[in-house]
């Protein structure tokens, strides 16, 4: 297929917006996976894997589709939805020409379909607008396609009307990607230069990245080399995924494909990377900068014995998310353990599930915290990935010249009657509201500047809550600005523990410190002996409170007899004892860890 019968595009779209159905729709038409039950597994099958983090790219694939007599080859590229991925979004988008962008006609336009189809903008793509779901008796398709024209000036009869589930007006999806996105230029016969855009590992073929051919060509044998490390390899194997990995005997100019070489491991294959041919060096593409980790947590055994096994299960999960960093840490409070950094919460949590749920592990996790910078009067800066070590006050007022946090670009949408409390929740989260515009006669967007710590605790239930439902949130990377930090220590009978310092900013002490308390209070079980609970900011308590002892037998409370509730009590008993870690003489809970995410 020479360029000019090549189209390469991607669906972007707000979460559960139909981006998978139609895919799945389109892949069916063009006869890649097929309409029976059989095939119905083979979805399935990608979905369980898709839940366990390992396919988030089985649904890039190469279709062959006919339009007026001539063949295209047309390769749907997948790009992740969620906004911690955001690097690897912009990446995916670079390897396409054009994008489809996938509006629910009853939901309306969302803050990811904002932010995603300014990344699209941003790279310069085709975007062709569709709105998918129509079949649905809430669809306001005119509404929708009027927010449309108003957020990105699409003129809106220009707009595709779809139902992904029903197959409604799906014909003529293909034809319009084929007339309204370019093909891909470059020249076969320049010499190879290709886009790492995905990657991931299979236990059978080890690393398979996929890779967006800008220039030239590429065949088994053929040695290549990394741009980012310079690292060179010998191609194992080149082909394209249809659905599942195909073998061809090239990849050529304009193509999408995967290619498999000796790579050990996914941190040799970075996204965003160029490769070329050994001896025929090109110029790099844009714009590559290895994923920033924004979220950093720290992870300890519960049980010391188990360091290995966790350290092991760490470093298997790793092997397919080079997008997690590792360093190893020790707290005086909990001993060995790591401290991992995340895109984002998201990605934190689906680690953390995924270490529980396959690794059978039983760990304990820190509060969330976001990578804080110091610059001291020397001239030099750290960065600060563990609230324990940012510097305390005497340090501070010795040595230090400023502190800063990371900030982000959010966008909100929420319909008119929760301007309020939405305009509320920002500033009450430290935000800078730059401006608001209607994107219709009811709908608001929010444009808005705030600290990246403030959204990595409790902002998006909040804005779920207090607009029901109905407002969505997205962000992209702000930068840092200059922050009045403090740290806030937790004593226990008059002992610092380190694992449960936190960052925060001075407005923030006195509440924060006061609930830190008061939440420590409740989540700390009685002993036998009183607890005392500090916390305290520049060496200056903040607030105390107190855990008095404990009465001897849990179940002594129960009337006799009522065995049920006698085993639900002791059960929940054991089920707290799982997750316990003793500091000096005092149980402290995994809740105790995460008492500072939760504000007032
Ligand atoms: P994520 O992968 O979670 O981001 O979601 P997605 O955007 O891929 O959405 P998905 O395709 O999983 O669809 C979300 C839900 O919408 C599913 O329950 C689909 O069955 C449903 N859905 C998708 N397209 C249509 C449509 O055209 N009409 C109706 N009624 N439902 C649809």
């Amino acid at each position: 297929y020479p360029p000019e019968r090549i189209r390469n595009f991607s669906i972007i779209a707000h979460i559960d917006h139909g981006k998978s159905t139609l895919a799945d729709r389109l892949l069916e038409l063009t006869g890649v996976i097929s309409k029976t039950g059989k095939n119905k597994q083979v979805l399935d099958k990608l979905k369980v894997e898709r839940e366990r983090g390992i396919t988030v790219k089985a649904q890039s694939a190469s279709m062959f589709y006919e339009h007026n007599g001539q063949k295209y080859l047309i390769n749907l590229i997948d790009t992740p939805g969620h906004v911690d991925f955001s690097y690897e979004v912009s990446r995916s988008l670079a390897a396409c020409q054009g994008t489809i962008l996938l509006v629910d006609a009853a939901q309306g336009i969302q803050a990811q379909t904002v932010a995603n189809f300014y990344l699209a903008f941003g790279e310069g793509l085709e975007v062709i607008p569709i709105l998918n779901k129509v079949d649905l008796p809430t669809a306001e398709p005119e509404r929708t396609a009027k927010q449309i024209e108003s957020a990105f000036e699409i003129e809106a009869n220009t707009v595709l009307h779809v139902s992904a589930k029903s197959g409604l007006g799906i014909d003529h999806v293909l034809p319009s990607v084929i007339e309204k996105i370019p093909p891909p230029n470059g020249s076969i016969d320049k010499p190879f230069k290709a886009l790492l855009f995905d990657t991931w590992y299979d236990k059978y073929v080890g690393v398979i990245s996929l890779m967006a051919i800008k220039d030239g060509s590429v065949k088994k044998g053929d040695r290549i080399v990394s741009m980012y490390s310079n690292t060179k390899y010998e191609v194992a194997e080149v082909g394209i995924m249809h659905p599942e990995p195909m073998a061809t005997t090239s990849l050529q100019v304009g193509q999408v494909g995967y290619i498999t070489c000796n790579m050990r491991s996914v941190s040799e294959a970075h996204v965003g990377d160029t490769f070329y041919k050994e001896k025929e060096p090109v110029e790099a593409l844009p714009g590559f900068v290895p994923a920033k980790s924004m979220v950093f947590s720290g992870v300890f055994p519960i049980d010391a014995d188990e360091f290995d096994r966790l350290d092991e299960s760490i470093q298997k999960l790793t092997l397919n998310d080079s997008s997690v960093s590792v360093h190893k840490e020790t707290s005086a409070a909990l001993g060995q353990g790591w401290r991992l950094g995340f895109l984002g919460t998201l990605h934190m949590d689906v680690f953390r599930q995924r270490l529980e749920e396959e690794y059978n592990a039983n760990v304990l996790i820190t509060a969330p915290t976001v990578p804080y910078q110091v610059k001291y009067r020397d001239g030099s800066t750290t960065f600060i990935r563990t609230p324990a070590d940012f510097p305390g006050a005497g340090t501070m007022q010795d040595f230090v010249e400023c502190t800063m946090e990371p900030y982000v670009s959010a966008t909100l949408i929420f319909p008119e009657q929760y301007l309020g409390p939405m305009l509320d929740l920002c500033t009450t989260h430290r935000g800078e509201i730059q401006n608001h515009t209607f994107i219709d006669e009811s709908r608001v967007m929010v444009k808005c500047r705030l600290p990246m710590a403030d959204i990595v605790t409790d902002f998006f239930d909040k804005l779920k809550s207090r607009s029901q439902g109905f407002g969505s949130f997205d962000y992209e990377e702000g930068g840092y600005d200059t922050s009045d930090l403090v740290k806030m220590e937790v004593l226990l009978n008059g002992e610092p523990v380190d694992a449960l310092a936190a960052v925060m900013h001075r407005s923030n002490v006195v509440n924060t410190g006061r609930e830190m308390a008061r939440r420590l209070k409740e989540v700390i079980r009685r002993q036998l002996f009183d607890i005392n609970i500090q916390t305290a900011a520049n060496g200056k308590v903040v607030a105390r409170e107190t855990v008095k002892q404990l009465r001897k037998n849990v179940t002594a409370r129960c009337y006799g007899g009522d065995v049920t509730r006698k085993m639900k009590l002791l059960n929940k008993q054991k089920e707290g004892k799982k997750r316990m870690k003793k500091f000096g003489k005092v149980e402290l809970p995994q809740e105790a860890f995460l008492t500072i995410m939760a504000k007032s």
